[in-house]
């Protein structure tokens, strides 16, 4: 009996104290909130992100589909998304509205290399989220022997470890409104946190989906079985 009523809460302390650390450390192991089946989007981590799109990568990739408003849908309040919005100057020099689409960038080309769009990139690369951060963090010295292409980086990640896009993450790139310390790393798993957000706003509402459809054939097998039973038992 003792044992009994010590346990429940023993289990959700337990339970909460894990929840809070996936929560407070998402780089050491790398993960994201995002990944598995049961997977939902972080939404402070995609907010984030959407802070170091809009400020580092925003002149340069495009996001198209997505208006300011859709914002909401990482938790940040029509207030907070009409301000953003207020504070975007639109091609024809009017600040945009929440009902606005993001801004295009101008026509970048980086010797011949045209920024491609950020709003499904998640879904059109191999590994998704895991590869977007890896890309982001995987510029560094060429090794030895590799000859980079005039306009090129190393980059280990990218396929033929060469790419016409520099490193844009440092440390302090963007400061977040959430306190958390803006570590070149961090940038660059919260803004791939953010591209899986934009490539698949209904994640989450999808998981719950399947598991209510799960449970509903499980519920219906029970039934089926038990139906069957009786049929047998009044057979017999
Ligand atoms: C100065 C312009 C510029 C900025 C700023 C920039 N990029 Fe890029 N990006 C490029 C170019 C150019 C390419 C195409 C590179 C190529 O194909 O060689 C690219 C490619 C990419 C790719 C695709 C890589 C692949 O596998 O094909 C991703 C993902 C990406 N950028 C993400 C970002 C993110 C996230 C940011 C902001 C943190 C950012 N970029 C900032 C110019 C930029």
């Amino acid at each position: 009996m003792m044992r009994h009523r010590f346990l429940a809460p023993l289990l959700a302390a337990g339970l909460l104290a894990c929840g809070a650390a996936r929560a407070e450390n998402t780089l050491t192991p790398l993960h994201f909130q995002s990944d598995g089946w049961r997977g939902s989007i972080d939404k402070a981590a995609a907010q984030r992100g959407f802070a170091v799109y809009q400020s580092v990568c925003a002149s340069c990739h495009g996001m198209s589909g997505l208006h300011y408003r859709d914002l909401e849908g990482i938790g940040l309040t029509p207030e907070q998304v009409a301000g953003i919005a207020a504070s975007i100057k639109l091609a024809d020099g009017s600040a945009a509205t929440p009902d606005s689409l993001f801004k295009p960038p101008g026509a970048v080309n980086m010797g011949g290399a045209v920024p491609p769009d950020l709003g499904a990139i998640v879904a059109q690369r191999p590994g998704g989220t895991r590869y977007v951060y890896e890309f982001l963090t995987g510029f560094g010295p060429a090794p030895d022997g590799m000859t980079l292409l005039p306009g090129h980086f190393y980059n280990r990640a990218f396929p033929g470890g060469q790419v016409s896009m520099p490193n844009v993450l440092r440390d302090n790139a963007v400061t977040y409104a959430d306190g958390t310390k803006a570590s070149a790393a961090q940038e660059a798993a919260d803004v791939a946190e953010f591209l899986t957000w934009s490539s698949d706003p209904d994640l989450a509402e999808r998981h719950i989906i399947g598991l209510r459809t799960v449970i509903f054939f499980a519920l219906l097998a029970m039934v089926a079985l038990a139906a069957k039973r009786r049929i047998w038992r009044e057979e017999g």
